[in-house]
Protein backbone atom coordinates (compact mmCIF):
# COMPACT_ATOMS: atom_id res chain seq x y z
CA UNK A 1 0.00 0.00 0.00
CA UNK A 2 1.26 3.44 -0.83
CA UNK A 3 1.92 5.21 1.75
CA UNK A 4 -0.42 8.85 2.93
CA UNK A 5 1.13 11.32 -0.20
CA UNK A 6 3.04 9.37 -1.61
CA UNK A 7 3.93 9.79 -5.40
CA UNK A 8 3.55 6.77 -7.69
CA UNK A 9 6.20 4.65 -6.93
CA UNK A 10 6.88 4.21 -10.84
CA UNK A 11 8.67 7.69 -10.65
CA UNK A 12 11.31 6.38 -8.84
CA UNK A 13 15.00 6.98 -10.09
CA UNK A 14 18.11 4.24 -9.98
CA UNK A 15 20.42 4.66 -7.52
CA UNK A 16 23.82 3.17 -8.56
CA UNK A 17 25.97 4.88 -6.12
CA UNK A 18 25.77 7.25 -2.75
CA UNK A 19 27.36 10.03 -1.39
CA UNK A 20 27.76 10.82 2.03
CA UNK A 21 29.08 14.52 3.10
CA UNK A 22 29.86 14.01 6.74
CA UNK A 23 32.17 11.22 8.70
CA UNK A 24 30.95 11.18 11.93
CA UNK A 25 27.78 9.63 14.28
CA UNK A 26 25.54 9.50 11.73
CA UNK A 27 26.76 9.55 8.26
CA UNK A 28 29.26 6.20 9.17
CA UNK A 29 26.20 5.00 10.42
CA UNK A 30 24.17 5.32 7.50
CA UNK A 31 26.47 4.92 4.98
CA UNK A 32 27.39 1.11 5.98
CA UNK A 33 23.50 1.09 5.86
CA UNK A 34 23.19 2.22 2.24
CA UNK A 35 26.28 -0.23 1.12
CA UNK A 36 24.83 -3.12 3.15
CA UNK A 37 20.99 -2.25 1.41
CA UNK A 38 21.32 -0.83 -1.73
CA UNK A 39 24.99 -2.82 -2.41
CA UNK A 40 26.16 0.20 -4.78
CA UNK A 41 29.76 2.12 -3.89
CA UNK A 42 29.35 4.43 -1.25
CA UNK A 43 31.65 7.37 -0.66
CA UNK A 44 32.06 9.47 2.58
CA UNK A 45 33.70 12.67 3.07
CA UNK A 46 34.52 14.96 6.10
CA UNK A 47 36.70 18.23 6.29
CA UNK A 48 40.14 16.37 6.99
CA UNK A 49 41.91 12.76 6.00
CA UNK A 50 41.70 12.31 10.00
CA UNK A 51 37.53 12.79 10.38
CA UNK A 52 37.40 10.41 7.44
CA UNK A 53 39.62 7.61 8.44
CA UNK A 54 37.67 7.54 11.99
CA UNK A 55 34.40 7.06 10.17
CA UNK A 56 35.94 4.22 7.72
CA UNK A 57 37.60 2.64 11.42
CA UNK A 58 33.87 2.46 12.64
CA UNK A 59 32.24 0.95 9.69
CA UNK A 60 35.09 -1.66 9.19
CA UNK A 61 34.65 -2.12 12.65
CA UNK A 62 30.90 -2.52 12.56
CA UNK A 63 31.31 -4.98 9.60
CA UNK A 64 33.73 -7.21 11.31
CA UNK A 65 31.14 -7.31 14.40
CA UNK A 66 28.17 -8.41 12.01
CA UNK A 67 30.30 -10.41 9.99
CA UNK A 68 31.61 -12.32 13.70
CA UNK A 69 28.62 -12.96 15.25
CA UNK A 70 27.54 -14.58 11.92
CA UNK A 71 25.01 -11.73 10.62
CA UNK A 72 26.78 -11.07 7.34
CA UNK A 73 28.45 -14.03 5.42
CA UNK A 74 32.37 -13.61 4.58
CA UNK A 75 31.41 -12.85 1.43
CA UNK A 76 29.07 -10.49 1.78
CA UNK A 77 31.09 -8.72 4.70
CA UNK A 78 34.01 -8.54 2.00
CA UNK A 79 31.69 -7.11 -0.54
CA UNK A 80 30.47 -4.49 1.71
CA UNK A 81 33.86 -3.64 2.77
CA UNK A 82 34.93 -2.76 -1.00
CA UNK A 83 31.67 -0.51 -1.65
CA UNK A 84 32.64 1.72 1.41
CA UNK A 85 35.63 4.32 0.35
CA UNK A 86 36.70 7.66 1.65
CA UNK A 87 37.70 10.80 0.27
CA UNK A 88 38.48 14.33 0.81
CA UNK A 89 38.24 15.28 -2.87
CA UNK A 90 34.38 16.19 -3.32
CA UNK A 91 35.06 15.66 -7.26
CA UNK A 92 34.54 12.15 -6.53
CA UNK A 93 31.64 12.49 -6.11
CA UNK A 94 30.24 14.05 -9.69
CA UNK A 95 28.87 10.29 -10.54
CA UNK A 96 27.10 9.79 -7.23
CA UNK A 97 22.96 9.80 -8.15
CA UNK A 98 22.23 10.02 -4.25
CA UNK A 99 23.90 12.71 -2.12
CA UNK A 100 23.15 12.98 1.59
CA UNK A 101 24.58 15.36 4.13
CA UNK A 102 24.60 14.87 8.01
CA UNK A 103 27.47 17.59 8.54
CA UNK A 104 26.95 20.13 11.60
CA UNK A 105 23.73 21.20 12.77
CA UNK A 106 24.32 24.76 11.67
CA UNK A 107 22.64 26.24 8.61
CA UNK A 108 25.23 28.19 7.00
CA UNK A 109 27.58 25.14 7.08
CA UNK A 110 25.15 23.02 5.44
CA UNK A 111 23.98 25.59 3.02
CA UNK A 112 27.90 26.17 2.28
CA UNK A 113 27.63 22.22 1.59
CA UNK A 114 25.43 22.01 -0.32
CA UNK A 115 27.04 24.77 -2.52
CA UNK A 116 30.08 23.14 -3.10
CA UNK A 117 28.58 20.03 -4.17
CA UNK A 118 25.48 21.26 -6.25
CA UNK A 119 27.87 22.15 -8.88
CA UNK A 120 30.10 19.01 -9.05
CA UNK A 121 27.15 16.21 -9.14
CA UNK A 122 24.61 15.99 -12.30
CA UNK A 123 21.29 18.00 -12.62
CA UNK A 124 19.14 15.01 -11.81
CA UNK A 125 21.20 13.69 -8.58
CA UNK A 126 18.84 14.06 -5.69
CA UNK A 127 20.21 15.92 -2.91
CA UNK A 128 18.84 15.03 0.78
CA UNK A 129 20.16 16.13 4.49
CA UNK A 130 19.85 14.48 7.73
CA UNK A 131 18.72 17.69 9.42
CA UNK A 132 17.00 16.80 12.82
CA UNK A 133 15.04 20.08 13.05
CA UNK A 134 16.91 23.05 10.68
CA UNK A 135 14.10 24.02 7.57
CA UNK A 136 15.31 21.63 5.10
CA UNK A 137 13.85 24.70 2.49
CA UNK A 138 16.40 27.18 4.08
CA UNK A 139 18.98 24.81 3.74
CA UNK A 140 18.20 24.05 -0.09
CA UNK A 141 17.57 27.64 -0.47
CA UNK A 142 20.11 28.71 -2.85
CA UNK A 143 20.09 25.32 -4.67
CA UNK A 144 19.74 25.90 -8.60
CA UNK A 145 17.76 22.70 -8.74
CA UNK A 146 15.61 22.96 -5.87
CA UNK A 147 13.17 20.26 -7.42
CA UNK A 148 15.56 17.34 -5.94
CA UNK A 149 15.92 18.49 -2.71
CA UNK A 150 14.32 16.13 -0.03
CA UNK A 151 14.96 15.98 4.04
CA UNK A 152 15.30 12.03 4.85
CA UNK A 153 16.37 12.11 8.54
CA UNK A 154 17.53 9.02 10.20
CA UNK A 155 17.47 7.84 13.82
CA UNK A 156 20.29 6.63 16.47
CA UNK A 157 21.16 3.91 16.22
CA UNK A 158 20.07 3.97 12.70
CA UNK A 159 20.91 -0.03 12.19
CA UNK A 160 18.02 -0.71 14.63
CA UNK A 161 15.81 2.43 14.49
CA UNK A 162 12.79 1.41 11.66
CA UNK A 163 12.05 4.73 11.16
CA UNK A 164 12.92 7.66 8.32
CA UNK A 165 11.11 10.91 8.09
CA UNK A 166 10.87 11.82 4.77
CA UNK A 167 10.61 15.56 4.32
CA UNK A 168 8.81 17.27 1.03
CA UNK A 169 9.18 20.78 0.83
CA UNK A 170 7.23 23.20 -1.79
CA UNK A 171 10.07 22.81 -4.31
CA UNK A 172 10.12 19.22 -3.82
CA UNK A 173 8.99 17.01 -7.86
CA UNK A 174 7.26 13.66 -7.40
CA UNK A 175 10.40 12.19 -8.88
CA UNK A 176 12.53 13.01 -6.11
CA UNK A 177 9.96 12.51 -3.18
CA UNK A 178 9.64 8.78 -4.78
CA UNK A 179 12.99 8.32 -5.15
CA UNK A 180 13.13 8.86 -1.20
CA UNK A 181 10.65 6.21 -0.92
CA UNK A 182 12.67 3.88 -2.89
CA UNK A 183 15.15 4.15 -0.84
CA UNK A 184 14.20 4.16 2.35
CA UNK A 185 12.32 0.78 1.35
CA UNK A 186 15.29 -0.60 -0.11
CA UNK A 187 16.84 0.44 3.55
CA UNK A 188 14.45 -1.91 5.12
CA UNK A 189 12.74 1.49 6.86
CA UNK A 190 9.18 2.16 7.30
CA UNK A 191 9.12 6.11 5.73
CA UNK A 192 6.68 8.89 6.68
CA UNK A 193 6.51 11.64 4.46
CA UNK A 194 6.37 14.88 6.94
CA UNK A 195 6.09 18.50 6.19
CA UNK A 196 9.11 21.16 6.46
CA UNK A 197 8.00 21.95 9.61
CA UNK A 198 10.43 22.66 13.12
CA UNK A 199 11.32 19.18 14.65
CA UNK A 200 8.85 17.52 12.02
CA UNK A 201 6.97 14.87 13.80
CA UNK A 202 9.21 12.85 16.25
CA UNK A 203 11.86 15.65 17.02
CA UNK A 204 8.34 17.77 18.01
CA UNK A 205 7.22 15.16 20.40
CA UNK A 206 10.87 14.06 22.06
CA UNK A 207 11.82 18.09 22.63
CA UNK A 208 8.55 17.92 24.73
CA UNK A 209 9.95 14.94 27.02
CA UNK A 210 13.32 15.86 27.10
CA UNK A 211 12.42 19.40 27.89
CA UNK A 212 10.28 17.91 31.04
CA UNK A 213 12.84 15.82 32.17
CA UNK A 214 15.44 18.68 32.23
CA UNK A 215 12.91 20.78 33.79
CA UNK A 216 12.29 18.12 36.84
CA UNK A 217 16.01 18.38 36.97
CA UNK A 218 16.08 22.02 37.36
CA UNK A 219 13.32 22.13 40.03
CA UNK A 220 14.91 19.38 41.97
CA UNK A 221 14.01 16.36 41.40
CA UNK A 222 16.88 13.84 41.48
CA UNK A 223 17.97 12.62 38.07
CA UNK A 224 17.85 8.80 38.69
CA UNK A 225 13.90 9.46 39.27
CA UNK A 226 13.33 11.70 36.18
CA UNK A 227 15.43 8.68 34.34
CA UNK A 228 13.37 6.02 35.95
CA UNK A 229 10.59 7.61 35.90
CA UNK A 230 8.95 6.63 32.35
CA UNK A 231 10.53 2.83 32.49
CA UNK A 232 7.32 1.38 33.70
CA UNK A 233 5.77 2.60 30.74
CA UNK A 234 8.09 0.41 28.73
CA UNK A 235 10.19 2.91 27.35
CA UNK A 236 13.31 1.17 26.49
CA UNK A 237 15.33 4.60 27.42
CA UNK A 238 15.12 6.96 30.43
CA UNK A 239 15.65 10.41 29.10
CA UNK A 240 18.86 11.40 29.97
CA UNK A 241 19.94 8.12 28.25
CA UNK A 242 18.37 8.87 25.56
CA UNK A 243 20.34 12.30 25.34
CA UNK A 244 23.19 11.07 25.71
CA UNK A 245 22.88 8.44 22.90
CA UNK A 246 21.84 10.96 20.46
CA UNK A 247 24.52 13.72 21.67
CA UNK A 248 23.63 16.45 24.13
CA UNK A 249 24.70 19.17 21.98
CA UNK A 250 22.27 17.29 19.11
CA UNK A 251 19.71 17.47 22.33
CA UNK A 252 20.37 21.16 23.30
CA UNK A 253 19.86 22.35 19.35
CA UNK A 254 16.57 20.24 19.18
CA UNK A 255 15.30 22.01 21.99
CA UNK A 256 16.96 25.28 21.11
CA UNK A 257 14.75 25.08 17.45
CA UNK A 258 11.71 24.10 19.09
CA UNK A 259 11.65 26.79 21.72
CA UNK A 260 12.17 29.07 19.17
CA UNK A 261 10.14 27.87 16.95
CA UNK A 262 7.33 27.53 19.88
CA UNK A 263 8.37 29.74 23.12
CA UNK A 264 5.54 29.08 24.68
CA UNK A 265 5.19 25.45 24.09
CA UNK A 266 9.22 23.97 25.21
CA UNK A 267 11.36 24.34 27.79
CA UNK A 268 14.22 25.94 27.66
CA UNK A 269 16.86 24.92 30.44
CA UNK A 270 20.24 26.06 31.01
CA UNK A 271 21.21 22.98 33.07
CA UNK A 272 21.26 21.42 29.44
CA UNK A 273 22.83 23.88 27.64
CA UNK A 274 25.84 23.36 30.31
CA UNK A 275 25.80 20.20 30.52
CA UNK A 276 26.05 20.44 26.78
CA UNK A 277 29.20 22.33 26.92
CA UNK A 278 30.92 19.60 28.98
CA UNK A 279 29.53 16.64 26.52
CA UNK A 280 30.40 14.51 28.58
CA UNK A 281 28.62 10.84 29.07
CA UNK A 282 26.35 11.47 31.96
CA UNK A 283 24.53 8.45 32.25
CA UNK A 284 26.67 5.31 31.23
CA UNK A 285 24.31 2.95 29.81
CA UNK A 286 21.50 1.56 31.84
CA UNK A 287 18.79 2.27 34.60
CA UNK A 288 20.73 0.47 36.86
CA UNK A 289 24.03 3.17 36.29
CA UNK A 290 22.00 6.40 36.76
CA UNK A 291 23.95 7.67 39.87
CA UNK A 292 26.86 6.60 37.43
CA UNK A 293 27.71 10.56 36.57
CA UNK A 294 30.86 12.12 34.97
CA UNK A 295 32.78 14.39 37.03
CA UNK A 296 32.24 16.67 34.22
CA UNK A 297 28.73 16.09 34.23
CA UNK A 298 27.93 16.31 38.12
CA UNK A 299 29.56 19.64 38.30
CA UNK A 300 27.94 21.13 35.13
CA UNK A 301 23.92 20.18 36.81
CA UNK A 302 25.49 21.39 40.70
CA UNK A 303 24.38 17.37 41.56
N1 LIG B 1 24.44 -0.11 16.19
C1 LIG B 1 24.00 -1.27 15.68
N2 LIG B 1 23.19 -2.11 16.38
C2 LIG B 1 22.85 -1.76 17.62
C3 LIG B 1 23.29 -0.57 18.22
C4 LIG B 1 24.13 0.28 17.45
N3 LIG B 1 24.60 1.44 17.92
N4 LIG B 1 22.78 -0.49 19.47
C5 LIG B 1 22.05 -1.59 19.65
N5 LIG B 1 22.09 -2.35 18.54
C6 LIG B 1 21.39 -3.62 18.31
C7 LIG B 1 22.05 -4.72 19.08
O1 LIG B 1 23.10 -5.32 18.34
C8 LIG B 1 20.89 -5.69 19.30
O2 LIG B 1 20.68 -6.48 18.14
P1 LIG B 1 20.26 -8.03 18.28
O3 LIG B 1 18.97 -8.06 19.07
O4 LIG B 1 20.09 -8.49 16.87
O5 LIG B 1 21.39 -8.67 19.02
C9 LIG B 1 19.68 -4.77 19.42
O6 LIG B 1 20.07 -3.52 18.84
C10 LIG B 1 19.28 -4.53 20.87
O7 LIG B 1 20.41 -4.04 21.55
P2 LIG B 1 20.81 -4.39 23.06
O8 LIG B 1 20.24 -5.74 23.41
O9 LIG B 1 22.25 -4.14 23.26
O10 LIG B 1 20.14 -3.26 23.94
P3 LIG B 1 18.65 -2.86 24.17
O11 LIG B 1 17.69 -4.00 24.03
O12 LIG B 1 18.72 -2.14 25.43
O13 LIG B 1 18.30 -1.85 22.96
C11 LIG B 1 18.32 0.23 21.86
C12 LIG B 1 19.14 -0.79 22.65
C13 LIG B 1 17.85 -0.39 20.55
C14 LIG B 1 19.22 1.40 21.57
C15 LIG B 1 17.06 0.63 22.73
O14 LIG B 1 17.48 1.03 23.99
C16 LIG B 1 16.25 1.75 22.10
O15 LIG B 1 15.44 1.53 21.21
N6 LIG B 1 16.43 2.98 22.61
C17 LIG B 1 15.69 4.14 22.10
C18 LIG B 1 16.43 4.73 20.96
C19 LIG B 1 15.72 5.91 20.38
O16 LIG B 1 14.65 6.33 20.80
N7 LIG B 1 16.33 6.49 19.34
C20 LIG B 1 15.83 7.69 18.70
C21 LIG B 1 16.67 8.83 19.15
S1 LIG B 1 16.15 10.33 18.44
C22 LIG B 1 17.14 10.60 17.09
O17 LIG B 1 18.03 9.87 16.77
C23 LIG B 1 16.81 11.81 16.25
C24 LIG B 1 17.79 12.93 16.37
O18 LIG B 1 17.43 13.88 15.41
C25 LIG B 1 17.82 13.58 17.73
Amino acid sequence: KRPAGAPDRELAKPVKKVGVIGAGLMASQFALLFARKLRVPVLITDLDQGRVDKGLDYIRGEIDTMEAKGRLSADDANQVRALVSGTTDKAAYADCDWVIEAVFEELGVKQQVFAEIEPIISETAILATNTSSLSVAEIGANLAHPERLVGFHFFNPVAVMPLIEVVKVPTTDDASLATAMAVAKKLGKSAVITADRPGFVVNRLLAKVMGEAARALDEGTPLPVVERALAPIGLPMGPFELIDLVGWKVAAHVQDTMVHAFPERFYASENLHRLAEVDAPLVKSKLGKVEDLSKAGRKAVRL
